[in-house]
């Protein structure tokens, strides 16, 4: 929905439920005269100016842990993808060029062994880390209250689990792309703007690093066209939490937030 259809429909709402997108900022907030609760369908809140809500005495809730183990397995699905050339071997059969079985064909990287350094260590990281770990990976980490983004950029593997914050926007640029290793991936199933997507389709192009699978984009949903014609870049429209499970759990705890609120309780995923 428009801000303009949000505010028109939400005009005497005293809760909002509210979609990731939503673009739930003050001057909407401001046409929202009841409003006593902002649930969020995301664990992300990016989209909702806290600050503004908070001015207004507004609570606002998300939906933490229900989407960690689906966006956990989608994060290993795309190291796979990436590390066992998986596109590139669909594409090869599809096209109908696959004329049997050859032993230099496709040749990927083995997992056992490589590190993998995650941006961001919150409940998502830790749950990838312990995949990971079940692969053979060894994990470094960097967080804010324990920062190691140089560590982390030189491991094989640099997965992104951080909010997107003023900090975290951009975090990978061309400079910290250019201290990732040739051979390196990146993936990014947290926020499409963590990343500079013109530095990391131009980073791909000079085989700066190896690859990328994206999940999410900068400028959602549209995709850098830079991005879309690469066989060293996997591609999927936001579906880390995009299990059956998981929507149905995002959508109660979101209405039980709301609801909480609206009956003078303290929920628990207050954000
Ligand atoms: C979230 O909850 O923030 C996710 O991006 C939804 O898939």
């Amino acid at each position: 929905m428009t801000r303009d259809e949000i505010a028109r429909e939400a005009a005497d709402a005293d809760g909002l439920v509210s979609m990731l997108f939503d673009p739930i900022d003050a001057e909407l907030i401001a046409r929202l005269p009841r409003l006593k609760v902002i649930a969020n369908v995301a664990v992300g809140v990016n989209n909702v100016d806290l600050a503004a809500a908070r001015g207004r005495k507004i609570a606002v809730c998300n939906t933490p842990g229900v989407l960690t183990d689906a966006t956990a397995d989608l994060t290993m699905a795309l190291v796979l993808s990436l590390a066992r050339r998986l596109r590139e071997g669909e594409r090869l059969l599809r096209s109908g060029a696959f004329d049997g079985w050859s032993p230099s064909l496709l040749l990927g990287a083995e997992l056992r062994g490589r590190t993998l350094g995650l941006f961001g260590f919150g409940r998502i990281g830790r749950a990838v880390a312990e995949r990971a770990k079940a692969f053979g990976m060894e994990i470094v980490t960097h967080t804010r209250t324990a920062p190691a983004l140089d560590a982390v950029l030189a491991c094989d593997v640099v997965s992104l689990h951080a909010p997107l914050t003023p900090e975290t926007r951009h975090a990978i640029d061309e400079k910290a792309l250019a201290r990732m290793k040739p051979t390196a991936f990146l993936i990014n199933t947290a926020r499409g703007p963590l990343v500079d997507e013109a530095a990391l389709v131009r980073a791909l192009e000079s085989r700066t690093i190896a690859g990328a699978a994206l999940d999410v984009f900068e400028d959602e949903p549209r995709v850098h066209p830079g991005l879309l014609g690469r066989d060293d870049v996997v591609l999927l429209p936001h579906l880390g939490s995009a299990t059956r499970e998981t929507r149905e759990a995002m959508a109660r705890l979101a209405l039980s937030g709301c609801f909480a609120v609206l009956t003078g309780k303290t929920p628990g995923n207050l954000v």
